[in-house]
């Protein structure tokens, strides 16, 4: 390619894409919110949203998560935690939420590169999350 002129947005795959675009990320969100919901440390944060309103928090998560960060999106993250903390939200149930997506992901033979990017996008987002962030 000419060393002057920039590799177009087009040509660059999101890692939604690389993950195996739409069926793999159904796979991984079905394997992400079992393990989720399934889990006694983090159930009492999500008791009083319906299954399927909690598979599209689900998809919107991983969406967010596969396709990179931008700072307006932790602003929005920041707003829609923020009742959860009263509720006893910490750094713990961060961590898990974490695991249960790497753990889908090795389920799912993501390679382990794309499993890193996938966390280091979801780490950016833990000062917002927790309302540490500094304000804009
Ligand atoms: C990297 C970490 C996380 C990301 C990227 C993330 C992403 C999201 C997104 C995109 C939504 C939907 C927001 C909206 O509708 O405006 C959401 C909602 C929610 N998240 Fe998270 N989340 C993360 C961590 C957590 C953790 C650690 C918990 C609790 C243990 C949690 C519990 C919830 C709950 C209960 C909702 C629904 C809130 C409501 O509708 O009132 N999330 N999250």
């Amino acid at each position: 390619m000419n060393e002057n002129k920039k590799c177009p947005r087009s040509m660059v795959l999101t890692i939604f894409e690389r993950i195996g675009g739409e069926d793999a990320v159904e796979a991984l969100v079905t394997l992400f919110l079992t393990r989720t919901f399934n889990d006694p440390n983090l159930r009492l944060f999500f008791a009083d949203i319906g299954m399927p309103e909690q598979a599209e928090k689900q998809k919107s998560f991983l969406t967010m998560a596969l396709h990179g960060s931008e700072k307006s999106d932790g602003e929005q993250l920041r707003e829609s935690h923020a009742r959860l903390l009263p509720m006893g939200m910490n750094d713990h149930h961060f961590d898990l939420v974490i695991k249960h997506l790497t753990e889908s992901m090795y389920e799912l033979n993501v390679a382990p590169e794309l499993i890193n990017e996938v966390v280091t996008v979801c780490e950016s987002m833990r000062e917002y999350i927790f309302d540490r962030a500094p304000k804009p």
